[in-house]
């Protein structure tokens, strides 16, 4: 277990202790969606802004739910064609259905490496994983993939002539279009095999009722992007696109006895997702 630092001014939580290298003054998205989720991994900044995006969201707290599920549905269907091996960008914060406890009920021997560049996902990665041979978790900004890709702990569990399954869920609408993330997205998949799979889920544009979110997203946390389906479908090319295309995220191969909303709730829209394979 990484050191704690001292006790910060956390309002809400007073004794609340920030581990080395986490603001607890300054928001996180991954602490936000940690809040938004009901976990207790985050500070009264975090909370504030997750309050705000609540208020502004029907059935908000919908949301980050669909959202896990769509992953869950996403790293079963990946299994399910033989993918093993899974690279997480922007893991977040230990949840529910966390990728590998998915994966690792189908297939206990499958592989996971969670990246992500928030310090304290490390922290609580770490603890949830300090007996799991196959899962590790990495720091790491996927905005630079030849950092992520040559790290010596990916690279002890990522096999890359076979087959992988990358998960960009819930973060590339961080990304603002100067940081290009369709180059991104391309530069992964430059990497791995053919046959490998990337599973990405992104806020979609609702235009009048997604721009206040929007807005709050941008100026409270510093990222938020909604995009239009044909901008996320853009993400997808040079893959094969899977049925049933970029769709909301409860429309995305639901399973058996789930309920889809009809017509489709607000809180619904907020997030779609696609799954792609390279040929
Ligand atoms: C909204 S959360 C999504 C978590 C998880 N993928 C999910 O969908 O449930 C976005 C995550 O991406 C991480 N993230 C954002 N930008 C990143 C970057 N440039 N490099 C690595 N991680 C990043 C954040 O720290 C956060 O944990």
């Amino acid at each position: 277990m990484d050191h704690v630092a001292e006790p910060v001014d956390d309002a809400q939580s007073p004794k609340r202790k920030a581990p080395v290298g986490v603001d607890a003054n300054v928001p996180s998205v991954a602490r936000v969606y940690d809040a938004l989720l009901g976990g207790k991994d985050n500070f009264a900044v975090d909370r504030a802004i997750a309050d705000q995006l609540m208020k502004l969201t029907p059935g908000g707290a919908n949301v980050p739910i669909y959202n896990r599920a769509v992953l869950g549905r996403g790293v079963r269907h990946m299994i399910s064609q033989g993918i093993d091996q899974f690279i997480d960008l922007g893991a977040g914060l230990p949840t529910v259905q966390n990728t590998h406890e998915v994966a690792q009920r189908e297939n206990p021997e499958a592989k996971v490496v969670y990246v992500d560049n928030d310090p304290m996902v490390l922290v609580h990665g770490r603890a949830l994983l300090a007996e799991n041979g196959n899962t590790t978790v990495i720091t790491a900004d996927f905005c630079d993939p030849d950092e992520v890709l040559n790290n010596r702990d990916l690279r002890a569990l990522i096999d890359f002539d076979r087959p992988v399954g990358l998960l960009m869920v819930a973060v590339l609408h961080h990304l603002d279009d100067a940081q290009r993330p369709a180059e991104l997205v391309a530069r992964y998949l430059e990497a791995i095999p053919s046959g490998s799979f990337v599973f990405i889920t992104h806020f979609i544009d609702g235009g009048e009722e997604t721009a206040e979110i929007e807005r709050v997203l941008l100026t409270d946390l510093g990222s938020g992007r909604f995009r239009s389906f044909d901008e996320v479908r853009g993400f997808f090319d040079g893959m094969e696109l899977l049925e049933p295309g970029v769709v909301y995220n409860p429309l995305w191969r639901p399973d058996p006895g789930d309920v889809v909303p009809e017509p489709m709730s607000f809180a619904g829209k907020i997030i779609g997702a696609g799954l792609g394979r390279k040929p």
